[in-house]
């Protein structure tokens, strides 16, 4: 079954809005500098709201040593809360100083839960893991999207849940070429094999580390079946 839920108006972001700064553009072709930066002006943020869906789902307070792999995982935020909740971790991020902030950030005790990969989404061998999760990224992986969302959920271990956000065709950052934006039929296609999929379409007006703009996006969740 698929639930669509749609939402307009006023929504509340959690962390989203980076803090390094309001006047700059995004300039997606800094590439790893506007990452850096990125991972900088964010680190210390609230986590983001999709991190709730996450943990609703998967009754993720109670992490049982799972293994969650966060795509695109940034400074952090929220993989020191699944840490915190007892999931093991593996972030995964193009950006080395992404990585880092992560890494000098982890309590000690909590070190030996994290692994790392400084990889891009499209083309990394990843375990399977009772949680993929991957919060305003995979738009990021532009062209490769399609290989990258593949590749996602090809580690959702039976039983193991997806929670991930995609970017909507009436996003302002549709018109950027590196960035990836989907209807509902590309979702509905590539999800076909999981179950309990629920897709949350929201649009609003908000603003963003590179100044205002519209937000058009999927928070999507998906469930594995189990093996019978
Ligand atoms: C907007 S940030 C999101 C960070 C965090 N997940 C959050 O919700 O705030 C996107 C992250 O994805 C990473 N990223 C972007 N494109 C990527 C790619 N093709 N492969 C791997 N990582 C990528 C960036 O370095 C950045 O840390």
């Amino acid at each position: 079954m698929i639930t669509l839920i749609f939402t307009t108006g006023r929504v509340e972001l959690g962390g989203v809005t980076d803090r390094s700064s309001s006047s700059r553009q995004l300039d997606i072709n800094a590439g790893k500098s506007l990452w850096a930066r990125y991972a900088e002006g964010t680190a210390g943020r609230e986590p983001v709201k999709f991190l709730d869906v996450a943990l609703e789902k998967t009754d993720g307070r109670n992490g049982r040593d799972r293994l969650v792999i966060d795509l695109g995982s940034g400074a952090g935020n929220e993989a020191l809360v699944l840490l915190d909740h007892g999931w093991r971790v593996l972030a995964v991020d193009g950006e080395p100083r992404a990585i880092e902030i992560l890494e000098s950030r982890v309590p000690e005790a909590l070190a030996p839960r994290l692994e790392t990969r400084i990889s891009g989404f499209a083309d990394i061998d990843l375990p399977t893991a009772e949680l993929v999760f991957a919060s305003l990224s995979l738009p990021f992986a532009g062209d490769d999207l399609d290989r990258a969302v593949r590749t996602a959920l090809d580690a959702v271990a039976p039983e193991g849940w997806f929670v991930g956000v995609l970017f909507g065709v009436n996003d302002t950052w549709a018109a950027e070429p590196d960035i990836a934006v989907v209807g509902v039929g590309e979702i509905e296609e590539w999800f076909a094999g999981l179950a309990n999929i629920e897709i949350r379409e929201e649009e609003f007006d908000g603003p963003s580390g590179s100044g205002p703009k519209h937000w058009h996006w999927y928070v999507v969740s998906a469930q594995r079946p189990g093996e019978s």
